[in-house]
C-alpha cells in the first residue's frame, strides 16, 4: 500500500489537488481548524465538509442531528446552510469550548447542545429530523444505528464519518493491532448499513470515508 493521503482512502495527489481546489474556512471556522490542528482534536476534513453544506444546500433540512460535536467545528459550517442543529458531546471540556464557539458563531438560537453520552441520550429523543451526522465514538456506530433510524424522517439522509478510518476496514494489510475490535465494528456497521432494508446507502472515499444512507428504498 502506497501513494495514498493521510486517511490512506485516496491517492495523496489527488487529496492535496482537492483540498486546495475547494473554498478555504475563513474567520472563526479558519480559527477552528487551527486549534483543532495544534490540540490535535479530530474535527471533519474540509473536503467532507463542502460535501455535507452541498447536501444540506440541495435538501434544505429543517432539523438536523449531530451525534460527537467536538468543539463545534462542524456543527456551526452546517448551521450556516440552514435549520435548526441538535448536537451531542460527551466531553466536558469540549462541550464548555462548544457552547463558546457557538456563541462566537452567533448561532445560539440554531444550535441546541445536549451534553453526555449518545447512548444515553439517543433513546429519549423523540423529535424527528431530516439529516444525521454521526461523528462520535466509531466503535459505537452500530449500537446507536437503531435510534439513528427512528429519528430519520422517511427520506431523511444518515450521514457516518470515518467508516474507512484510514483504510484500515478496506483491508486487513493497513490493521493496526489495537485498533482491530474497532475494525471489526466498523466492517459489521457497514454491512448492517448496506443490508437494512429500510436504507440505501453508498459509502464514499473522501476524507476518512463517508457513508451515505437515505431512509428509503428504489421500487421493485
Ligand atoms: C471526531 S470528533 C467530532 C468532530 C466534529 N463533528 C467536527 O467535525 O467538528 C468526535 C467527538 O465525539 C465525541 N464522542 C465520542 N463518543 C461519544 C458518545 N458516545 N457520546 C457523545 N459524544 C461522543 C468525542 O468526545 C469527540 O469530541
Amino acid at each position: 500500500m502506497e501513494n495514498n493521503d493521510k486517511h490512506n482512502i485516496s491517492y495523496e495527489y489527488i487529496s492535496r489537488y482537492i483540498g486546495g481546489v475547494l473554498e478555504q474556512s475563513t474567520g472563526l471556522l479558519r480559527e477552528l481548524e487551527l486549534y483543532a490542528e495544534k490540540n490535535n482534536i479530530p474535527i471533519a476534513p474540509l473536503e467532507t465538509i463542502r460535501f455535507i453544506q452541498t447536501l444540506l444546500l440541495a435538501t434544505q433540512p429543517k432539523r438536523i442531528l449531530e451525534v460527537g460535536a467536538a468543539i463545534g467545528y462542524s456543527a456551526i459550517t452546517m448551521a450556516k446552510c440552514g435549520g435548526n442543529i441538535t448536537t451531542i458531546e460527551r466531553d466536558k471540556k469540549m462541550a464548555e469550548l462548544l457552547k463558546q464557539n457557538i456563541e462566537k458563531a452567533g448561532l445560539l438560537k440554531r444550535i441546541t447542545v445536549l451534553k453526555g453520552d449518545a447512548a444515553d441520550i439517543l433513546p429519549t429523543l423523540t423529535e424527528q429530523f431530516d439529516f444525521i451526522f454521526l461523528d462520535a465514538a466509531k466503535g459505537h456506530y452500530i449500537d446507536f444505528l437503531p435510534d439513528c433510524i427512528r429519528l430519520l424522517k422517511d427520506g431523511g439522509l444518515l450521514c457516518s464519518d470515518n467508516v474507512l478510518y484510514k483504510g484500515m476496514v478496506a483491508t486487513d494489510e493497513l490493521v493496526i493491532r489495537r485498533k482491530i475490535t474497532i475494525v471489526r465494528r466498523l466492517r459489521s456497521y457497514l454491512k448492517t448499513l448496506c443490508e437494512n432494508d429500510r436504507l440505501t446507502t453508498s459509502v464514499i472515499p473522501i476524507g476518512d470515508g463517508l457513508a451515505l444512507s437515505c431512509k428509503g428504498r428504489e421500487q421493485k
